[in-house]
């Protein structure tokens, strides 16, 4: 698939068909989104693949601060994938000092280009995600077994799409670009 066209017409998917996420699709998007550029190549993103029914169940219903609208989508999900980031490796130097002044801030910000190239990576192969930024960190830390030194920086839903939504109104160039 062309680049510009899957950054363009991939879309948030909210409603899944009922067809498995097997190991082996997650795979192969993850050995694309592992090209994702980090801080200092530093590579501190981690991916966390649930498929097992009752678990997801249990993140939607108790991991999502009474949001019902991701309970919703999470539970209609074949697979939920965490998107998680190893702890002072991001902006920070061996010795453990921060590289600038501001700290945390870029183990936030390589987890971000690692999400959007898994769910363009999973668009291209036909499987539809969405990012999810409301959820409890330490209730799914706990129910998923997250290793210690490790945050949750989204969870990502994935499976076949059920839906073609239409495009989010996006501002135009000229709100967004200021040239000096
Ligand atoms: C950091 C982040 C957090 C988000 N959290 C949620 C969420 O909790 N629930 C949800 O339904 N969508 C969530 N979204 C999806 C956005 O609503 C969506 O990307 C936006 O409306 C644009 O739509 P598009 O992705 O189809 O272009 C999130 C997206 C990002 C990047």
């Amino acid at each position: 698939m062309e680049l510009i066209e899957g950054i363009r017409n991939r879309r948030s998917i909210r409603k899944f068909t009922d067809a498995e996420v097997t190991k082996e699709q997650i795979e192969e998007i993850v050995d694309i989104a592992r090209f994702s550029p980090s801080w200092k190549n530093s590579q501190s993103v981690r991916y966390m693949l649930i498929t097992d029914k009752a678990l997801k169940d249990k993140i939607a219903e108790e991991g999502v601060m009474g949001f019902e609208w991701n309970t919703g989508i999470i539970k209609g999900a074949p697979a939920l994938v965490l998107i998680l980031t190893v702890d002072k490796r991001a902006g920070y130097e061996r010795d453990g000092s921060e590289s600038t002044s501001k700290g945390e801030h870029w183990q936030s910000f390589d987890a971000g280009i690692a999400a959007e190239t898994f769910c363009l990576a999973a668009y291209a192969k036909g499987l539809g995600t969405v990012i999810l930024g409301v959820y409890d960190e330490a209730k799914v830390s706990e129910m998923t077994g997250v290793p210690e030194g490790q945050k949750i920086s989204a969870l990502i839903p994935i499976g076949v799409p059920a839906e073609e939504p239409e495009v989010p109104k996006r501002k135009g160039v000229a709100d967004l670009l200021t040239v000096k």
